[in-house]
């Protein structure tokens, strides 16, 4: 293998120790931010990602209080514990973990979220200042990926970005932020999904390739183009009888296949998902510094 690797560890241990800085002046001031994470059900990728955040705060000595509420929780209720928590000054920023069970409707959900408290960055508020470039909360994933391309040095600008995946936690969010006319965007982005055809005439055109399909193996080694710079988006657990816990982790991209032509690729783990954990505690940060008018 000759790509290079990008160490998510080690760029969020980086925008960790410039947080510290931001959470020492807030707690000169008598404040401590906190997170509140409600947490609906048992799914159990749910719990692991609901606890990394707790950890995630804890080692920042960031306040962290965990909702956890039974997956026939219904709708109404649910309401009551976010309209309750917007109403309680001392809860900087709210997240609710998803997916929800499915007789929660989700959108509705995060309607409800004060827009000042959406750490996640999904209120439609959050969403609509996103794409008119005039951003207040960043969604995680999207600010994680965004800061490991820039920190690495493979700046946007100019470059066609071929995303694979079209959610509204990643490939959407993604995509409006590389095309704005910003330092860290001013990209040409291509974003592809289940219907989409001729999948690798497209990726073979990438200079940075993301993948957030949620599939394995969805980009082989003959579907990019020598030199490209791949960050896989994907947390996919495979069945694995070898391990203790039955699955291992894999991305969506095959790695052995596509680092032998990569110019650069994030692992999995260890690429983005410690970004979107540091990216989700800056903006409890920031949610802090606004609420006590801080900045
Ligand atoms: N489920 C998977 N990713 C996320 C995320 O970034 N935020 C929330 N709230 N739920 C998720």
């Amino acid at each position: 293998m000759s790509a290079i690797l990008i160490d998510g560890k080690k760029v969020a241990e980086d925008i960790r120790a410039e947080l510290r800085l931001r959470i020492e002046r807030l707690k000169n001031k008598g404040i401590t931010p906190n997170l509140t994470v409600i947490l609906v059900g048992e799914d159990p990728a749910s719990q692991v990602y609901v606890s990394m955040k707790k950890k995630a705060c804890e080692a920042l000595e960031l306040f962290s209080e965990t909702i956890r509420l039974p997956a026939q929780t219904t709708q109404e209720e649910l309401v009551e514990h976010i309209e309750r928590l917007n109403q309680d000054p001392s809860v900087h920023g709210i997240l609710v973990q998803m997916p929800l069970p499915s007789h929660i409707n989700s959108n509705q959900i995060i309607e409800v979220i004060h827009p000042r408290k959406d750490v996640d960055g999904f209120h439609p508020i959050n969403v609509g200042r996103l794409v008119a470039g005039t951003p207040s909360f960043l969604p995680c994933t999207p600010a994680g990926v965004i800061e490991l391309l820039t920190r690495y040095g493979y700046t946007p600008d100019g470059k066609h970005v071929v995303i694979v995946g079209r959610s509204n936690i990643v490939g959407k969010p993604l995509a409006n932020l590389l095309i704005q006319k910003t330092p860290a965007g001013n990209a040409t982005v291509t974003v592809c999904h289940t219907h989409t055809k001729n999948l690798s005439d497209l990726t073979r055109q990438a200079d940075i390739l993301i993948a957030a399909a949620g599939r394995p193996r969805t980009i082989t080694g003959d579907m990019v183009k020598k030199g490209v710079v791949v960050i896989d988006v994907g947390v996919n657990r495979v069945d694995d009888p070898t391990q203790k816990r039955g699955y291992h982790l894999e991305g969506d991209v095959d790695f052995a296949s596509v680092s032998e032509k990569a110019a650069a690729i994030t692992p999995v783990p260890g690429g983005v998902g410690p970004m979107t954990i540091v990216m989700l505690m800056k903006n409890t940060v920031q949610a802090a510094e606004e609420q006590s008018g801080l900045i």
